[in-house]
């Protein structure tokens, strides 16, 4: 199997008890209240080699749930693929919606390259105003996190170490409250306090 398809593999089970579970939760609450941009988009990615690099629908609603919480018009997402993250914020926030900047964020949505996780957030702490969310994905990475470092799966190693690392400094961050949610791959929610 090549990379790609181990990391499908991996992946594509969601974090929950089980496959079959995380479908329920995708095709009784995610699927049917997805707008059809989405869908399209989704189905459209599926056949890409890569498309486990799409951010999941479920972590998606929940993004499109905090963009509404918060009246987010001021946003910033770092890593886009086929944009399906990026699609969500655009048809949730309002027409007037358009990028900030100093302190003028009102949320920001990290999925990029995990080795710059941390200097993404420093700038952000910067740009978000107090009050704003930062969500980062993935940061459960397939569950690694709570694995022995040798029944870890190879392809998963490093993405693992970084993870482990950046998890580890946002814990201990007093900029910010946190909550790390077990939807699609891992997102954490953070909310700037000053
Ligand atoms: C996991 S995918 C993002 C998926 C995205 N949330 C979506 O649903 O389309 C990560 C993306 O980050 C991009 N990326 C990697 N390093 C980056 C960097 N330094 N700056 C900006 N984008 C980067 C990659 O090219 C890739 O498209």
């Amino acid at each position: 199997m090549d990379n790609e398809k181990k990391r499908s593999a991996i992946f594509s089970k969601g974090l929950l008890q089980s496959g079959e579970l995380y479908q329920y939760l995708l095709e009784t609450n995610v699927y049917p209240r997805e707008p059809e941009l989405l869908k399209e988009l989704r189905d459209m990615t599926a056949t890409h080699p890569r498309a486990i690099m799409a951010t999941a629908p479920d972590a998606g609603q929940l993004i499109a749930m905090l963009l509404k919480l918060i009246n987010a018009k001021r946003t910033i997402e770092v890593g886009v693929f086929t944009g399906y993250s990026l699609l969500r914020t655009a048809l949730t926030i309002p027409e007037d919606g358009k990028p900030g900047n100093e302190n003028g964020f009102d949320f920001a949505f990290i999925d990029a390259d995990k080795i710059n996780y941390w200097k993404y957030h420093e700038r952000l702490m910067k740009l978000v105003k107090v009050g704003g969310i930062v969500v980062y994905d993935n940061t459960l990475w397939a569950g690694s996190v709570a694995m022995p470092e040798e029944c870890t799966p190879e392809i998963l190693r490093e993405g693992r170490q970084r993870t482990l690392e950046f998890n580890k400094l946002l814990a201990a961050d007093p900029r910010v409250e946190i909550s790390l949610a077990p939807l699609g791959d891992g997102i954490t929610i953070c909310r700037r306090m000053h």
